[in-house]
């Protein structure tokens, strides 16, 4: 076989991956916690074909960009080499939430690419191993093969960094993230290059030296499925990511003024009984936390705000998986 799908989600990090100890074998510099997001796919056909003189890669009907472009063609280089094939690929990947959603489509882009082309090279890979090869692509992307709640481990090395199951999504079915659209204002500086100023903040070691045990608590937070305390959690990331952001040199201002303006509506709503905590990645959007039982509300107060334009509501995802409709 030649030819395959693979769909992934994106994900959304409650303890968050921000700093590289090795630029191209994407080892970070802490370990992370995500929620795989049901609304946010990638769905990627890709099939080797001998004709080809060069690896064609179209994404939301469009032919990759050249930076894009290059990074896929790396990644499929990788896949050749294992597989001991040379043959071109004609790619095409389709992603269900907007482009400019601020939501990682590198993630699931790079989740569904590697279970794709492995896949249609004729490789047979584990999960572990699926997650791995993600991570050379992108180090979210390793939070994406395998589905619900996932630890990515720093690991040691190249062998244990990986993605791991901490929860299936039918674990907290009810778990919501929320996904506020604002208006985004100019486009923010991508992860990759952000993350590779957090060596120049002098807050960084401050916050590294807090994550084993933020991460020990949202663990045990997503295995209690305790909100309350997942939410406190995801808030002083979010907040510590910025701040590593902001005092990085030069700075990094991913915050729009509706980003702050949303903070307080969500502590507001907090201070009234209604519960709901906020995250956000590296972009001026909010995601929400809260259970399925305060979606409407949340979500009807949200389309009253004009800042807000767009709103995905995710419950906990699957892994990457294959699937038989190809896209061409
Ligand atoms: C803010 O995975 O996009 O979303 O490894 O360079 O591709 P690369 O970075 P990427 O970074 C994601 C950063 C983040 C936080 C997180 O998802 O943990």
């Amino acid at each position: 076989m030649n030819k395959a799908t693979a769909v992934a989600c994106s994900n959304i990090a409650f303890v968050k991956y921000w700093g590289k100890r090795h630029e191209s074998l994407r080892l970070p510099l802490n370990s992370s916690l995500s929620m795989a997001l049901s609304e946010a796919t990638t769905t990627t056909t890709l099939a080797f074909a001998p004709g080809l003189s060069r690896d064609e890669i179209t994404i939301d009907g469009q032919a990759a960009e050249e930076a894009g472009r290059a990074r896929v063609v790396a990644h499929l280089d990788r896949i050749r080499q294992m597989a001991g094939i040379e043959g071109r690929a004609r790619v095409i990947s389709c992603n269900k939430f907007p482009p400019d959603a601020g939501i990682a489509s590198s993630a699931s882009g790079f989740a569904a690419l590697t279970l794709a082309a492995t896949k249609a090279a004729g490789l047979e890979l584990s999960v572990c191993e699926l997650s791995r090869l993600a991570r050379l692509g992108s180090g979210s992307a390793a939070r994406s093969i395998p589905g619900g709640f996932v630890e990515w481990r720093a690991g040691q090395g190249h062998e244990s960094s990986l993605g791991e199951q901490v929860a299936p999504p039918e674990h907290w079915p009810e778990l919501r993230d929320i996904v506020a659209l604002l208006e985004s204002g100019p486009k923010p500086v991508g992860s990759t290059q952000g993350m590779a100023l957090a060596q120049t903040s002098p807050h960084l070691a401050a916050r590294l030296a807090l994550i084993p045990e933020r991460l020990g608590r949202a663990r045990q937070a997503i295995l209690d499925r305790d909100l309350a305390t997942l939410g406190e959690v995801s808030e002083e990331e979010a907040i510590e990511l910025h701040l590593i952001a902001i005092s990085s040199r030069p700075p990094i201002f991913y915050w729009m003024p509706a980003t702050l303006g949303l903070i307080r509506r969500v502590l507001a709503w907090r201070s009234a009984g209604l519960e709901a905590y906020f995250t956000i990645d590296a972009g001026p959007n909010v995601h929400l936390l809260c259970e399925e039982k305060d979606a409407g509300p949340i979500v009807s107060a949200l389309e009253e705000m004009p800042d807000v334009r767009g709103i995905i509501v995710n419950a906990p995802g699957f892994g990457a998986h294959l699937c038989s409709r190809h896209l061409f």
